[in-house]
């Protein structure tokens, strides 16, 4: 499909004309509105809405906003129009402000994804007013991003996820709120914001009396929660990279970031604050004003992107006025990833020894007391899945050979080739243990913003990586070369032969008993309970 691309910034413009044609015979464009570009077509005409469902690669049971240009268009939609929502039409309307009452059958199932309401807005940018007047019917409008995307608040960034996908795309430029409206539902007993916007709680208030905030506002939904607005449960406006939010003053912030940058590291900062980093930085707004940090926010993500991030530790936003709906926005693009630096930071426990000592069941237990556990062979998987960096990086040492017919890591293979190699094994770590590391941190930044006092990193290598450097104090888990030997050939079903070569390629204790904080004797008689209430206990004043 061609989509056609028209800068329209006068709405008088006759080009207006056939966009509102386009539409009202069963079209798709993306149009400028106040809050973020949406993706437009008839809402009386589920053909047309159809497609709008296509070009997101939007899930069906996700409701649309239907858009009005006058009071009259809004009556056949609903059952009624109580006196709450005259109100807010006069308070607020046109404006970003979506109200949701009980629907009549004229509006069709797929855009009120199945429920018995719908969602109704008059938006005030004088664009899209004039595309309202021209086709003559409601508008059924999403943001006219891909699905799980930033919504684009510009003609650029809506091109850059619908170009071919669609009819036409009108830019008039940025857009003035630059989040997408406060939703309002009305079918309850109380009016209920879900989704924080432009309209502030303050201003409903101001007209309504009290307003309650749907839990999903701010919090993760648990598993089986329903949502009172479905787009709450998705994933949403996510760069590539993983998001961070790091709530504390600047001077914190500054010296975390300091403390975890890499290759990658881009600081999501306010303006003032962006000269002042060692690291790349985009900014969204100035710090203390939410109205600009809204508008900037959507855009500074689609920059992560476009800057490669990896990594992005994002500016806890003010709290005032517009504050709710900028929070909202990013604790999405961050999956509720937010690291509260006035706690004391999480304690890192690094846990290693000889095979068959028994370090799985050591970590189990330490599970079961709620420490956070990484376990590094997990991710040493991770890190050669096919496509990655390092299994190419492999590929270039050891040759093709290491890689099964299906393209995956031939892990014998692998062995074979260091082993035979000058200095194989060195070049192995150097390649890998880098990457493994990478993913620790950010399993560690993620048991920081789920709050949890401690993490172990399970890591058999784990003195001669440089994830021992991250660890606050190194366990040791030690027990009798009988009883590895017995648990290495039961777990590995292996002969005793097979099983003592294999013991033989250890390092010596000393190895490991040099390098314990704490040493744990995981073989009766000796209580393993009893050393790892011990553990806790001394570590507690740490
Ligand atoms: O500012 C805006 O509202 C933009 C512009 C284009 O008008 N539109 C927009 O639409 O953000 P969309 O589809 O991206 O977000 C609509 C949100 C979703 O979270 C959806 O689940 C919710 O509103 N919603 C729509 N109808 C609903 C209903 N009947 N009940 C509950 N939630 C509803
Ligand atoms: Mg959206």
């Amino acid at each position: 499909m061609n989509t056609k691309y028209d800068v329209i910034t006068d709405p008088a413009d006759p080009r207006l004309a056939e966009i509102g044609a386009l539409l009202n015979s069963g079209g798709v464009a993306a149009i400028p509105t106040e809050t973020v570009y949406g993706l437009a077509a008839n809402a009386l005409d589920p053909k047309a809405v159809e497609k709008i469902f296509a070009a997101k690669g939007r899930p069906a049971d996700n409701p649309l906003i239907v858009h009005i240009c006058d009071m009259a268009q809004w009556a056949p939609l609903v059952q009624e129009i109580p006196p709450a929502a005259k109100k807010l039409a006069k308070a607020f309307w046109p404006g970003p402000l979506t109200v949701i009452l009980k629907k009549t059958p004229l509006v069709p199932d797929i855009v009120s994804g199945g429920l018995d309401t719908v969602a109704v807005r008059m938006p005030s940018h004088p664009i899209a007013r004039a595309i309202l007047k021209a086709c003559g019917v409601p508008l059924a409008a999403p943001s006219a991003n891909r699905s799980g995307k930033p919504s684009p608040t510009d003609g650029p960034s809506v091109l850059a996820d619908m170009d071919g996908r669609i009819d036409a795309i009108v830019d008039a430029g940025p857009c003035s709120v630059g989040v997408e409206s406060t939703v309002v539902s009305l079918v309850g007993a109380a009016p209920r914001v879900l989704r924080p916007g432009g309209v502030t709680p303050d201003m409903l208030e101001a007209v309504l009396g009290p307003v309650e905030i749907d839990d999903a506002v701010l919090h993760r939904l648990a598993d089986g929660q329903a949502a009172a607005s479905p787009g709450m449960k998705y994933k949403h406006y996510a760069p590539e990279a993983q998001v961070v939010i790091l709530k504390g003053d600047f001077a914190a912030y500054r010296a975390f970031v300091e403390a975890h940058r890499r290759d990658g590291t881009v600081a999501l900062c306010f303006e003032e604050e962006a000269a002042l980093l060692g690291v790349p930085a985009v900014t969204y707004g100035r710090a203390e004003d939410s109205a600009s940090q809204a508008q900037r926010l959507f855009d500074a993500l689609r920059e992560m992107d476009a800057k490669g991030a990896k990594r992005v530790f994002a500016r806890f936003p003010a709290q005032s006025g517009m504050g709710l709906a900028v929070l909202n926005r990013l604790v999405r693009a961050a999956a509720f990833r937010v690291i509260d630096l006035a706690a004391p930071p999480v304690r890192v426990f690094g846990l290693t020894g000889k095979t068959g000592a028994g370090k799985s069941t050591v970590a189990e237990k330490l599970r079961q007391r709620g420490w956070y556990i990484i376990d590094t062979d997990v991710l040493a998987r991770r890190v050669v899945e096919p496509g990655t960096r390092t299994l190419s990086a492999l590929t270039d040492a050891f040759g093709q050979s290491i890689l099964l017919p299906d393209g995956t890591l031939d892990r014998k293979a692998l062995v074979r080739a260091a082993v035979t190699q000058p200095n194989g094994v060195q070049t192995l770590n150097a390649i890998t243990h880098p990457a493994i590391d990478d993913l620790v941190e950010d399993a560690l930044l993620d048991a920081a913003a789920q709050g949890y006092k401690n993490a172990l990193i399970d890591a058999a290598a784990l003195l001669e990586s440089p994830t021992r450097r991250r660890c606050d104090a190194i366990i040791v888990v030690t027990a009798s070369e009988g009883t590895r030997l017995r648990r290495i050939m039961a777990r590995d079903g292996l002969s005793e032969p097979v099983a003592r070569e294999r013991m033989k390629m250890q390092k010596k204790d000393d190895y490991y008993l040099s390098a314990a904080d704490v040493v744990i004797n995981n073989e009766p008689p000796f209580d393993l309970d009893a050393q790892l209430n011990d553990l806790e206990e001394r570590h507690e004043t740490v």
